[in-house]
């Protein structure tokens, strides 16, 4: 196996979550990794599972157990691997994995590597090391020195790159066509772009649209000069004998129930104080809040910043009628003094 795919599956698995393992390492689709963190039994096949849904490491052949040699070669202490004896049962000396299973729920295997063997039953997990690799019984509670992972990949190599003979190569994206416009294959990646007066979807970076202000020129079939199209928002004019795209004032259209604002392409609504935009065009009335003992005033929308309240204070109603008698009495002062200059003539 190519170190470039092991270094390359392990950075993906490492990716993911949790501490950097020392050392990895994959044959076909499966890889192995040793962690350096002193858990017990239940934690470190945790940490496996949430790491690419592995599991320890089972070590069902003499290929796996070859591996385990390469993997904890540098590596001092015990190490979980995943094995361990179901809850309430004692072991079985009678069968040969002495009433032990594999964390993968099964007892299937090929191989095995007992040391010391006895029947107490306190002791329930398995760890290995270095110095002789036997299996050997610890209390899944106390904590060992690390533990190896086992994972199952579809893939060994990073995302954006496929296995090919025994190595991980990038993978060109652009084959699938997965831009609408253009495609430019990048390491591990790809990228899209999009022709002369189009920008890239935000919402959807692979997608296109079509840029225009108040007026652009429509996109029309190169084989069909009168087969055009606008961008939504716009409708086409013909103007002088040539194609236009416009933008359509929705305000006009009266899409808002309150305030519109129209857009290139678009507009948009709000609504008049004290009231709530409910979707894209509606308003509702803000709705009085309890709890806190006081309201929102709803304010009404005041047309004429003139127009009074009809109720008048005492003071008020005195100041009305002063008026009244003086506008009377200017009244009655010019018709006197008309009617005599018209005698006067
Ligand atoms: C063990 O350590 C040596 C020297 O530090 C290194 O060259 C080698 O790759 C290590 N082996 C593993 C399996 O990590
Ligand atoms: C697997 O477990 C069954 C009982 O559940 C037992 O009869 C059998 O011997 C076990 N196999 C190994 C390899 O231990
Ligand atoms: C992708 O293309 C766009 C437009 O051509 C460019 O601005 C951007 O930098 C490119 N991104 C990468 C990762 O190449
Ligand atoms: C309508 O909305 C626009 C933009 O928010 C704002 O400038 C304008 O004053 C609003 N008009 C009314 C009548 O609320
Ligand atoms: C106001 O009170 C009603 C019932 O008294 C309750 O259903 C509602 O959730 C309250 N609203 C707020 C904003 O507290």
């Amino acid at each position: 196996m190519d170190t470039v795919a092991i270094l390359v599956s392990l950075t993906f698995l490492l990716s993911v979550k949790g501490e950097a393992p020392r050392v990895g390492y994959c044959i076909e689709k499966q890889c192995f990794a040793v962690f350096q963190d002193q858990v017990d039994f239940g934690t470190a096949q945790k940490h496996c599972e949430e790491n690419n849904n592995g599991y320890l490491m089972t070590v069902r052949s003499l290929i796996s157990h070859s591996i385990l040699l390469i993997l904890l070669g540098n590596h001092t202490g015990d190490y979980w691997i995943g094995l361990h004896l179901p809850s309430g049962q004692c072991p079985d000396q009678a069968s040969f994995l002495r009433g032990y299973r594999w964390t993968t729920g099964d007892n299937e295997t090929k191989f095995q590597n007992w040391g010391h063997f006895d029947d107490v039953c306190s002791s329930k997990c398995i760890s290995v090391s270095k110095y002789d690799f036997v299996w050997k019984k610890q209390p899944c509670e106390s904590k060992a020195d690390g533990f190896i992972c086992e994972y199952k990949l579809d893939s060994p190599c990073q995302h954006g790159y496929v296995f090919e003979n025994d190595k991980c190569v990038d993978e060109d994206e652009c084959y699938m066509a997965p831009c609408e416009h253009e495609c430019t294959n990048t390491i591990g990646s790809y990228n899209c772009s999009c022709w002369d007066g189009f920008i890239r979807m935000t919402e959807d970076t692979n997608r296109c649209q079509f840029v225009c202000l108040a007026e652009c020129s429509p996109k029309c079939d190169p084989s069909n000069a009168h087969q055009c199209y606008c961008p939504n928002g716009y409708f086409l004019e013909n103007k002088n004998d040539e194609s236009i795209c416009v933008d359509i004032d929705e305000c006009e259209m009266g899409e808002c129930l309150h305030n519109c604002t129209n857009t290139y392409g678009g507009y948009l609504c709000s609504c008049d104080e004290g009231f709530d935009l409910v979707g894209l065009k509606g308003c509702v009335k803000k709705e009085p809040s309890n709890g806190s003992g006081f309201t929102i005033p709803i304010t009404p929308i005041v047309k004429h910043p003139t127009e009074r309240p009809s109720t008048v204070k005492a003071g008020g109603l005195l100041g009305i009628i002063v008026c009244i008698v003086v506008v009377i009495l200017v009244m009655v002062v010019l018709i006197h003094l008309i009617l005599k200059r018209e005698s006067d003539v």
